[in-house]
């Protein structure tokens, strides 16, 4: 009787008491519903419209005084208030992270380096902000009112202070460096905000399926702007990495990335079995990623981005 299913919500079936199967059931529902290879598609066809006219995605409306302590199943709540804090922590602050991507960018792409970071006078005040920024930075209240809702509290944001622009003489490969970075943090985000959506239900499930989507927007268009710029290094640099120990370091930071968004989430003080099910949507997700990469060939690449760009090939030759 502790499992049965109650209702259908954002996810599928929901449980009270759901098992690994259920969970699975609804991460794979959630695979289905919004990263499927036609959605995954239509994120970044719309680019070449969107670096002409940008138009932040708009949310629906959202009951936020209906946020309440029912609607998370079963996972306590001071291990969601920490999960919710670990990722207010990791949005925040967006302004920085924006400025950043845009000075990497600019060298190579200017158009991406807008779409991310806006237009900046000479003396560094902001005349326009960009799309990546507009949608980003609609995250870091929903997640301080879902904290206060639950807790009559306003949460104190840490943020962390990001790496500034620290140019080399190799723009291209500089970009490349900074890029992982900056799809490794969506990736990480679509597949935390899903497993949240997993183990929510109602008005906190809406709020979260919302930033889902504007996650999956941005690293589906990072992600196809990679592959464009940097179609082989991948495996590449993991050949390098493996046989020459000071090569580039780039998946040994990239990890290193990942246990930093761990810790601040706080998984050490998190149950197996959620442990489990945030895992196995890491691989789901990432084998859907993978599925969709296929279908792009350089040459639909090149109609999204080439006839923008400075500069456009694979040279990162340090
Ligand atoms: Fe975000
Ligand atoms: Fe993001």
């Amino acid at each position: 009787m502790t499992n049965y299913v109650i209702a259908q919500d954002l996810a599928g079936e929901v449980c009270c008491k759901p098992t690994f199967f259920q969970i699975k059931n609804r991460v794979n529902y959630l695979v289905q519903e919004y990263l499927n290879l036609e959605y995954l598609s239509d994120r970044i066809k719309d680019l070449p419209l969107q670096f002409i006219n940008p138009q932040p995605r708009p949310w629906q409306t959202i009951d936020w005084q209906s946020i309440n302590q029912s609607q998370i199943i079963d996972l306590d709540l001071e291990v969601f208030l920490a999960i919710i804090k670990g990722s207010l922590d990791t949005e925040a602050p967006i302004r920085d992270y924006t400025q950043a991507s845009r000075q990497y960018l600019e060298p190579i792409h200017p158009q991406m380096a807008q779409f991310v970071g806006g237009k900046v006078a000479e003396d560094n005040t902001m005349i326009e902000l960009g799309l990546w920024e507009k949608e980003e930075r609609q995250h870091t209240p929903a997640l301080s009112k879902i904290y206060q809702q639950l807790t009559g509290e306003k949460v104190i944001i840490q943020g962390r202070t990001p790496k500034s622009y620290q140019p080399s003489d190799n723009p291209t490969l500089d970009l490349y460096r900074h890029g992982l970075h900056r799809i490794a943090t969506e990736y990480g985000a679509v597949c935390l905000y899903l497993w949240l959506i997993t183990r929510t239900t109602g008005t906190i499930q809406q709020i979260l399926a919302e930033l889902l989507q504007d996650e999956i927007n941005h690293l589906t268009k990072f992600w196809g702007f990679g592959m464009w710029l940097y179609p082989d290094s991948l495996r590449k640099k993991l050949n390098s990495t493996s046989s020459n120990s000071n090569s580039d370091h780039s998946i040994i930071r990239l990890i290193a990335t990942f246990r930093r968004m761990m810790e601040l989430l706080q998984w050490e003080s998190w149950k197996i079995n959620h442990k489990i099910e945030l895992i196995y949507t890491f691989i789901w997700v990432m084998q859907q990623m993978m599925r969709w990469s296929r279908t792009l060939t350089p040459e639909y690449l090149a109609t999204l981005f080439s006839s923008t760009s400075l500069c456009g090939n694979d040279t990162m030759a340090s």
